[in-house]
């Protein structure tokens, strides 16, 4: 979908769309449309006994007067407290009426449309950006779906005499490709994204300014990262690790690093998962997606900030070559790990990659994304990814974030307690806790990998990386979460 800007008259055709709070006086583009329509507008609503609570429609088909197809109505409930998010809201329902109305092109007349605190030119950006993320489909492998079937809305105009509205929707914009990468990875089946094609598409990101660096098995195993490597050993695919560096900031300022776990499949392994379900662990990646979306985002925008996005790609399953519950293998930091579970391997792939990481980078701080553990989803649904850090001030910066971009977050146990559930008989540690709290001893595992001093969070998001059911600005399937809260957190955190 094309999204433009425009303060010149309404086009002649497609759809007029005009948003209206339930209080107040209408907008101007509601009084223009009424007077040019001969009074059709306000006899409509008074026939409908329309009020625009939020997320209510009224459509006029064509008046005589205009050429448009038809005027759509649409309630933005009231307008005290409307917030940036309400706008982007705003945006993803006028797509989700449009799309079933058969529309090739719509605008959306904001004259006098404001809210309050905030600003003209940035409230048309964020309905602009809600429309955008609205308007995401993956659609690439339906070769059978008749063009009626498909929606047809390809251009969108926003019409808006204020000029800041497309400068501020250009910085968002790029924000939203980021999004619309991470929903394309989560979104890819296993057999087209695995460590080898996932690699291939990071490399994209050159285009933008970003250094590429690809980690084969031949190094990882020079480096010691028998963590890591056990996991991808029953794959008939290359294990790889992707490092990604965005270098926008000043020469000698230490990098914040991303980290994603990149399971591109979890079967689980000699530990298999049951059949009803698995197809699902496609997106056992979405850590790795949301971090590579995230660098697409900071790098597209030019962030003044030096960021580095390091993701683990392997593929988990089970096979004549694969590794057994009860092997001891020895992670790149030294320390033992005793695999009572073969499924529980994201963090077997990411002690390895988060040491490696603080060794490469001396980051300035740390933050991993993974689609850890099933109990964070019992605990949190799909409204909040789950955050583990010792470090109040990193917590206070990412909850920020969240709250900001609506990518929440809630901040979770991680503590002594945790860690001693990981005790083994043979080794360092076992890599499952004892029963209960299995994302906090997930958390407190990954902790055994983060040096003295260092500034780590740990980000569960296996209710977060699919959405399994539309939202206003979300369709169904991959949902880019994290691409947001991560850009957000370099923007507000890192940048002058
Ligand atoms: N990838 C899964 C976690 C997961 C489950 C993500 C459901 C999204 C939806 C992870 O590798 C896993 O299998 N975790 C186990 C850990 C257990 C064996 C300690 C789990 O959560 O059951
Ligand atoms: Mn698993
Ligand atoms: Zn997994």
């Amino acid at each position: 979908m094309q999204i433009t800007f425009s303060a010149a008259a309404m086009p002649k055709s497609g759809a007029i769309i005009i948003p209206l709070f339930e209080d107040g006086k209408p907008p101007k583009s509601y009084v223009d449309m009424d007077a040019k329509t001969d009074g059709a507008i306000a006899r409509a609503v008074k026939a409908a006994a329309f009020k625009p609570g939020k997320g209510k429609v009224l459509e006029i088909v064509s008046p005589p007067e205009i050429d448009n197809s038809r005027i759509v109505l649409i309630g933005a409930g009231a307008s005290k407290d409307f917030s940036l998010l309400d706008a982007e809201s705003l945006g993803g329902v006028i797509v989700t009426r449009l799309f079933p109305m058969r529309e090739k092109s719509a605008v959306i007349a904001l004259s006098g449309f404001s809210a309050k605190k905030i600003e003209a030119g940035e409230l048309a950006a964020r309905i602009a950006y809600g429309a955008r993320m609205r308007s995401y489909r993956f659609d690439k492998y339906r070769t059978t779906e008749k063009a009626e079937d498909k929606p047809m809305l390809t251009k969108m105009s926003i019409n808006t005499p204020a000029k800041s509205a497309k400068p501020a929707f250009a910085k968002h914009d790029k924000i939203g490709d980021g999004v619309f990468m991470t929903r394309d990875l989560v979104s890819e089946p296993a057999n087209i994204l695995y460590p080898g094609s996932f690699a291939a598409r990071c490399k994209a990101l050159t285009k933008l300014g970003v250094k590429v660096k690809i980690l084969g098995e031949a190094e990882m195993k020079k480096l010691g990262m028998g963590s890591l490597l056990g996991v991808g050993q029953g794959s008939v695919r290359e294990s790889k690790i992707v490092a990604m560096e965005w270098l926008g900031g000043k020469k000698d300022d230490a990098p914040v690093c991303f980290v994603g776990k990149g399971v591109t499949f979890d079967t689980g392994g000699i530990s298999l998962k049951p059949s009803k379900g698995m197809e699902d662990m496609k997106w056992d990646m979405g850590g790795a997606g949301a971090v590579t979306g995230a660098m697409m985002a900071i790098a597209g925008r030019k962030a003044n900030a030096n960021v580095i996005g390091i993701i683990g790609l392997v593929e988990n399953m089970p096979d004549g070559n694969a590794q057994r519950p009860g092997d001891v293998v020895k992670s790149m930091s030294g320390q033992t790990i005793e695999v009572i579970n073969t499924d529980a391997e994201g963090r077997l792939v990411l002690a390895d990659v988060l040491w490696w990481t603080q060794e490469t980078y001396a980051p300035a701080a740390v933050i991993d994304l993974a689609t850890l553990t099933g109990a964070i989803i019992m605990a949190l649904a799909h409204e909040f990814g789950g955050m583990f850090t010792k470090d109040d001030k990193l917590a206070k910066q990412l909850d920020a974030a969240g709250q900001a971009t609506g990518d929440l977050l809630w901040r979770m146990p991680l503590t002594k307690n945790h860690d001693d559930m990981l005790k083994s008989d043979i080794a360092d540690m076992h890599n499952v806790g004892g029963a209960g709290a299995g994302s906090s001893s997930a958390a407190a595992f990954l902790a055994r990998f983060i040096k003295k001093g260092v500034s780590w969070a740990h980000l569960d998001i296996a209710g977060m990386a699919w959405n399994p059911k539309d939202k206003a600005t979300i369709p169904k399937g991959g949902s880019g979460y994290g691409v947001r809260l991560l850009d957000e957190y370099i923007r507000a955190n890192f940048e002058k």
